[in-house]
């Protein structure tokens, strides 16, 4: 065994969505095979590394600037290595290292390199890997997790989709899927190491294939590991979520009854423009159809506000269409423009200030409405895993319900992973407060 001391240590800061956060556990498993120990502490590290996002401009912007700060704060360390990974070091490539200086620039489908990489950036070369992959999946690489009773799995990587305005399925490159019994077989050994929740993820999970196995045949397959196994998936596109699926989820109990179903827009000229490949109606039928067959679904959703050529009559659409869903949760964004996508060609005519107000509304709306949800469930009882200590007290416990509310509750002789019945008696627009009625297994 190697003395632990000696190991190189690995500093990782995470930014974006899951399929990142599950990235940075490859990431970590990789390295961690190649005799480097992961670090919490910055000031411990040999190699930094930023895992980034290029979904929205903000969003690059706070890596620009993360990155000054890391710069200057280790200006006295000539050894570090610091790298970009993720979907900024795929769009801006080498342009990271004129700016910055980073030592490495790796994109989502050359984590393999890395060894290789770092070890030339530790004897002071500059390195990059950024060729997309169609088959890339790191099937074989065992994902290095933090203790927990939750676990990510991405079972598809990049998207075909091309929604207009979306930089992901140039960062992520094409559809490719995991196989089967790899993803199950991920799957029992989490159940053996005391995982009690797993989800599933995709950009688009829907169209996950292995052979004549669909997405649905892959979640039945992983709900049957352990019937006391919380299975989550996202993302689920609208156009390809079959009826199939529907009834999947309505079988197996421990199939999560809460689906991510990003509408974008409520009009359909905008969907149009968006290359959604749904219209309203398609989507509000879709929405039918999972309510009547999963009762008691919670159903979340993605809005952008102020797409190109967006009117006022467009926006009212989208805040009726919120309405007729009843949307348990949303994320809202401002339209923000991404050279190479389509849409950046049709310019960015809703002006700010009328983009600002239009998000306003929705995220408003949406407080009122998730509300509304929330007060109808006062006064029932429902079953909760605990998460751990609430954020704002340590006196109280924070858990999510099997349609993925929040909900906290004082804290007893529970600890995290146990499931719980809690009554509930007071609702914010975020969160579920109650009492815990009794202890299950
Ligand atoms: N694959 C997922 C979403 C990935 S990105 C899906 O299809 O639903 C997450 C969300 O970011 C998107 O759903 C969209 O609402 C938002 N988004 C993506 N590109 C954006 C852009 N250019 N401006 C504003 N929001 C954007
Ligand atoms: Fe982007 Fe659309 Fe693919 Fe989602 S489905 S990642 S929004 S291109
Ligand atoms: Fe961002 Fe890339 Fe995810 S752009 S949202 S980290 S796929």
């Amino acid at each position: 065994m190697e003395d632990e001391e000696n190991r190189m240590k690995v500093y990782i800061e995470t930014y974006g969505c899951q399929m990142n956060l599950a990235d940075t556990e490859i990431v970590l498993g990789i390295m961690n095979k190649s005799g480097y120990s992961p670090t919490p502490t910055i000031d411990d590290a040999d190699v930094i590394l930023l895992n980034t996002c290029s979904v929205r401009e903000h969003a690059e912007e706070k890596i620009h600037q993360r990155l000054g700060v890391i710069k200057k704060q280790m200006s006295d360390k000539p050894d570090l290595v610091v790298g970009v990974l993720g979907c900024m070091a795929e769009r801006l490539r080498s342009s990271l290292i004129d700016r910055h200086k980073v030592d490495i620039v790796v994109g989502p489908d050359e984590y393999r390199k890395l060894p290789e990489l770092l070890e030339g950036a530790l004897a002071g070369s500059q390195g990059i890997g950024v060729r997309l992959s169609r088959t890339e999946t790191y099937d074989d690489i065992a994902p290095f997790r933090t203790e927990g009773v939750s676990a990510w799995i991405s079972v598809m990587r990049g998207c075909d989709k091309f929604c207009t305005f979306c930089i992901v399925p140039f960062t992520r490159g094409r559809e490719r899927s995991r196989t089967l019994a790899s993803v199950v077989s991920e799957v029992e050994q989490l159940v053996v190491q005391g995982f009690r929740e797993v989800t599933l993820l995709g950009q688009n999970v829907n169209s996950y294939g292995d052979g004549g196995n669909d997405f649905a045949d892959l979640l039945s397959a992983v709900a049957r590991v352990d019937s006391r196994l919380r299975v989550r998936f996202t993302t689920s596109h609208p156009q390809d979520l079959s009826d199939k699926l529907i009834e999947t989820i309505a079988t197996y109990d421990n199939l999560c009854k809460y689906i991510h179903l990003p509408v974008q827009s409520g009009s359909d000229h905008i969907l149009e423009a968006m290359n959604r490949t749904y219209t309203r109606g398609h989507y509000l039928a879709l929405v039918d159809r999972i309510k009547s067959q999963i009762p008691g679904v919670a159903l979340s959703t993605d809005i952008i506000a102020g797409f190109p050529t967006e009117t006022e009559e467009d926006h009212r659409e989208t805040l009726s269409l919120m309405e007729e869903v009843g949307y348990d949760g949303a994320y809202m964004f401002k339209y923000s423009p991404r050279e190479g996508t389509p849409a950046f060609r049709l310019g960015d005519d809703v002006p700010e200030e009328v983009k600002t107000r239009r998000l306003n509304e929705i995220i408003s709306l949406q407080q009122k409405i998730s509300y509304e949800v929330n007060q109808s469930m006062v006064g029932k009882t429902c079953e909760v895993m605990v998460d751990g200590p609430s954020r704002k007290s340590d006196l109280q416990l924070s858990g999510r319900t099997d349609t993925n509310k929040t909900v906290v509750f004082p804290t007893g002789t529970l600890k995290q992973g146990d499931v719980v019945r809690v009554n509930i008696n007071r609702v914010s627009s975020a969160t579920l407060f109650g009492d815990p009625v009794y202890k299950l297994d």
